[in-house]
């Protein structure tokens, strides 16, 4: 011992004297994590294994889900070692119920992750825990189920839904390839831009530049997964939201005058407009800044996620033509539309009942989300010290993630299949067959259960129907496997460039 002390002491002087200070404390950084992480692997403690320092991550950043799912294939539940804590990483259904349900008060986001997402999120339902979280979640889950959203929202896929066949028949008509990806982008902005604030955007026709800079604000924003993994810079994330704040303080100020000139009233179906109403009752809590954090996490939910799941389905029908054939058929069997009749006809045809009747259709969706989940991996933190229920100890400080992407491609889970894209496995007599959510973790599970997940599948099924159903779609490059980009929600890296051709 003496002697590496010695050794380090001498070291030390030595990068001193040669490099100047900044090494010097590199070295101390170094020096420290490496006394940390030896410590930590000969520790007797029963802590779950360690599969390497956190900055493995870095080098496997551009696949880091894949790196995940095998260090899940080996571990189930594992950790990585940071100088100041451990990152457990779980694909485990036992312990994901622990976490998410069964302990739920003991793994909140935590400061950590709150401070990170604070830039952009603010006090938004997505960045908070306890009595912040309760009220949004309690106000929120009642306005979801509201019949008056609902209907608005359903038109509003809809209507939506049809101008995008419009845009798709275009491209076809002049043989052209496309972008699905970057259209569905646009597509499902409007769509919750709409449903969110009661303002067309536009985004998808490009008729709005306020629109076009709005996306690239947003996508931008998308980038802070970096510093979730503490693994590097944000990108310049202040320009984005002064962008998307200036736009939002606006709209809340006009709706207010509305409200003011009882221009607003119950009936108004947007999420602010009913929002400002709720106000009124705690108008010192719910201020401007309180509506803007509450609405842009559910624009934030509901953009990327909806677009991301749809183009991975197109990519998934693409490569299994059959499955495409299926969704046709029933599609067409549900809505029992006739043949020539506009987009917009065969839109408003896709009603509850329509949407009920497309089970095959749910199931693909479903499978869609098990191998490719918008939202493949979230993290949570330890608030005390716990023991998991595989035995495995949990430190206060401890961060703790359950990983959605390994768990949908785990054999002890799904079976030896499991890579496998087979919506049938969903399907029992032909009815969808939900699965455990803490199996199943892709819209999460517990109270924390996310709150668009039946807008989310109204929207995907009217979207999906209603381009299957004009459309045959087939990939540029048939032999091209997709790959995402590594950010918080799962999105198809470079796009996803197709043919549409009319069906007939
Ligand atoms: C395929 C589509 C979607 C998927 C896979 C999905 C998945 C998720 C996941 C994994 C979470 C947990 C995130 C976390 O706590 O860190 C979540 C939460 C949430 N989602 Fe979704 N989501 C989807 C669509 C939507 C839509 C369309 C909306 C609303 C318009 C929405 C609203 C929310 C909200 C408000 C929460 C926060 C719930 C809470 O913290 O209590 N989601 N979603």
């Amino acid at each position: 011992m003496i002697l590496i002390l010695l050794g380090f002491y001498v070291a030390c002087s030595f990068m001193l004297a040669l490099f100047g200070i900044p090494s010097f404390f590199l070295m101390i950084f170094v020096a420290k994590f490496l006394f940390v992480y030896i410590g930590e692997v000969m520790s007797k403690d029963q802590r779950p294994p360690v599969a390497g320092p956190v900055f493995n991550q870095l080098v496997h950043f551009r696949k880091l889900f894949d790196y995940q799912a095998s260090l899940a294939q080996k571990y189930i539940t594992y950790r990585m070692i940071l100088p100041s804590h451990s990152e457990i990483y779980t694909a485990d259904p036992v312990n994901v119920e622990y976490i998410l349900k069964t302990n739920f008060t003991n793994y909140g986001k935590g400061e950590y992750h709150c401070d990170i997402m604070k830039d952009l999120f603010g006090d938004g339902i997505f960045a908070v825990d306890g009595e912040k979280w309760r009220h949004q979640r309690k106000l929120a889950s009642y306005e979801f189920s509201t019949k008056v959203l609902r209907d608005f929202s359903t038109s509003v896929f809809q209507d939506n839904a049809a101008k995008l066949v419009l845009k798709v028949s275009m491209v076809a008509a002049a043989k052209q390839m496309m972008d699905l990806q970057d259209m569905l982008m646009k597509s499902t902005l409007d769509s919750i831009f709409k449903v969110g604030f009661g303002v067309d955007l536009n985004s998808l026709s490009g008729s709005d530049v306020f629109g076009n800079q709005f996306i690239k604000a947003f996508d931008d924003s998308n980038v802070i997964i970096k510093r979730f993994l503490n693994l590097g810079l944000e990108a310049a994330l202040k320009h984005n939201i002064k962008v998307i704040d200036s736009f939002i303080f606006e709209l809340i100020r006009c709706k207010r005058e509305q409200m003011k000139n009882k221009e607003l009233d119950r009936g108004k179906e947007d999420i602010l407009s009913r929002f400002l109403l709720e106000s009124k009752k705690d108008p010192k809590k719910m201020n401007d800044q309180y509506l803007r954090d509450i609405i842009l996490s559910f624009l934030i939910a509901g953009k990327d996620t909806s677009a991301d799941t749809l183009t991975w389905f197109f990519y998934m029908l693409c490569k299994h033509p059959l499955v495409q054939e299926k969704v046709v058929l029933e599609v067409r069997e549900a809505t029992k539309a006739q043949i020539n009749i506009s987009a917009d006809e065969f839109a408003k045809k896709i009603t509850e009942k329509a949407l009920d009747n497309m089970q095959y259709l749910h199931a693909a969706l479903t499978e869609t989300l098990r191998l490719y989940p918008a939202v493949p991996m979230d993290g949570k933190h330890s608030e005390e010290d716990d023991i998991l229920p595989d035995g495995f100890k949990v430190k206060k400080g401890d961060g703790m993630c359950y990983m959605a992407y390994a768990m949908g491609r785990m054999r002890c889970i799904w079976g030896e299949d499991a890579g496998e894209f087979r919506p049938e496995r969903w399907l029992e007599n032909g009815v969808f067959q939900p699965e455990s959510p803490f199996k199943f973790t892709a819209f999460q599970a517990g109270p924390r259960i996310c709150l668009g997940k039946e807008f989310a599948y109204r929207q995907m099924k009217i979207l999906a129907a209603v381009l299957v159903n004009f459309f045959k779609f087939k990939l540029v490059d048939e032999r091209k496997e997709a790959r995402y980009r590594t950010m918080f929600t799962l999105h198809m890296d470079q796009g996803l460039h197709l043919y549409a051709f009319p069906r007939l």
